[in-house]
């Protein structure tokens, strides 16, 4: 076989998403009436217009050398305004040394767990989790260990506790979150933090904090969506422009070091390397620019919250056991009758509807739908998930 047997096997195992997405494109092509697809979570609105008038200007009238190589961090006019941007938001003293521009948030958790993993390091992830963080895990020879989250898929302390061994380098936490929705409280975060520094002492080892954030504009029930560098000094937070300008497809993230971390000069100097030598070289340059003003802007966010508060209501009353999640935009109900794979596949072949197993995310029992889809779409399908649990009661 001419692909590595690890890449194939990764590869026949990869996504669910991936492969309700191609079974629903088989449906498609059935011509046999319209699908409801709740598989993705691809932003489906455009950026805002704040952000499309920049890039016109910056397309018409380039910054001389703006389409040149630069430096890996990125432009220091961007990462000052991100610097500025994030001491506003957290309080913390970032300047636009902590700041590196990055291709996603994708490629921010890569450069991020590269610079800190050595062979063999543990890094716990809650689950249900991200399922890429597994393959990025690997892909810098860290072992991946998972912790169940707690009530209502918040943080469960005593189970990392009993996690963390001498070999954790870190921890990924990911609010809001994907798939559940969960957004972690100041309250939990700190909790989190405290028990860290602990055990880091015991461990006689620093453990970091990388804090994926790419939905941390998309929340709904509070005035601010915590975050890890409000509470740990050891933190590292990534973030991304896909979900809240809908850039998905451009590619724009950035990572922050906090400034007081353990050996966050020489963090931050692995991460401008590994930007480079992981092949990204630097985060899209008109990009970077043109994030660079709008980093207070988003999509419309009620647009989310009333598809979030329509399913929420909808489910729960056709009997569906469901959390109300607090931002991103998926809801992780249970499947009806225990089988996510088997409710997913009916939902697929006798309803059309396109939901993913929660066993393509480290929990199996349930499914993931992604709300990232026109009104039309969602009233289409309640039906069909009135209907659905009927047929396995
Ligand atoms: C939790 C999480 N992290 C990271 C990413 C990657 O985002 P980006 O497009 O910024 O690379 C996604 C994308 O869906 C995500 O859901």
């Amino acid at each position: 076989m001419p692909v590595s047997k690890k890449v194939g096997e990764a590869m026949t195992r990869s996504s669910w998403i991936r492969r309700m997405f191609e079974e629903g494109e088989t449906l498609r092509a059935d011509g046999k009436g319209t699908v409801c697809d709740f598989s993705l979570g691809n932003p489906c609105l455009e950026p805002p217009g704040e952000f499309t008038k920049r890039l016109a200007e910056l397309v018409l009238s380039p910054p001389p050398g703006v389409h040149r190589y630069m430096a890996n961090i990125g432009h220091e006019s961007t990462r000052r305004a991100v610097a500025a941007y994030v001491r506003d938001e957290f309080k913390v003293a970032v300047t636009h040394d902590h700041v590196v521009m990055t291709v996603g948030a994708g490629g921010g958790c890569n450069v991020a767990l590269k610079a800190v993993l050595d062979p063999g390091d543990e890094v716990i992830v809650l689950t249900p989790f991200f399922v890429e963080y597994a393959f990025y895990i690997d892909n810098h020879g860290g072992t991946m260990v998972r912790v169940p989250a707690g009530d209502d898929f918040g943080i469960d302390h005593e189970a990392i506790a009993r996690a963390i061994t001498a070999r954790t380098k870190a921890m990924i936490i990911n609010s809001p979150n994907n798939p559940t929705g969960a957004v972690y409280s100041r309250e939990s975060l700190g909790r989190l933090a405290a028990l860290l520094r602990e055990k880091g002492v015991e461990m006689g080892r620093t453990i970091y904090l990388i804090s994926d954030e790419p939905y941390r504009k998309i929340f709904y029930d509070t005035q601010h969506c915590p975050g890890a560098l409000d509470v740990y000094e050891h933190s590292i937070m990534i973030t991304s422009h896909s979900k809240d300008l809908g850039l998905a497809g451009e590619r724009i993230g950035w990572i922050v070091v906090h400034p007081e971390a353990d050996d966050a000069e020489s963090i931050h100097g692995a991460t401008a390397f590994l930007n480079r030598t992981l092949g990204f070289v630097n985060a899209p340059s008109l990009m970077q620019k043109a994030v660079e003003t709008c980093l207070k802007a988003s999509v419309d966010i009620e647009w989310y919250r009333r598809k979030r508060d329509l399913l929420y209501e909808r489910l729960t009353a056709f009997g569906y056991e469901l959390v109300k999640p607090g931002g991103a935009f998926y809801v992780f109900p249970k499947a009806p009758g225990g089988d996510d794979v088997a409710f997913c596949q009916l939902m697929l072949k006798r309803h059309r509807v396109l939901v993913v197993p929660g066993s393509g995310f480290g929990a199996p029992g349930f499914f993931r739908l992604s709300y990232c889809v026109e009104d039309s779409v969602v009233e289409a399908a309640l039906p069909a998930f009135e209907q659905a649990i009927k047929e396995f009661k």
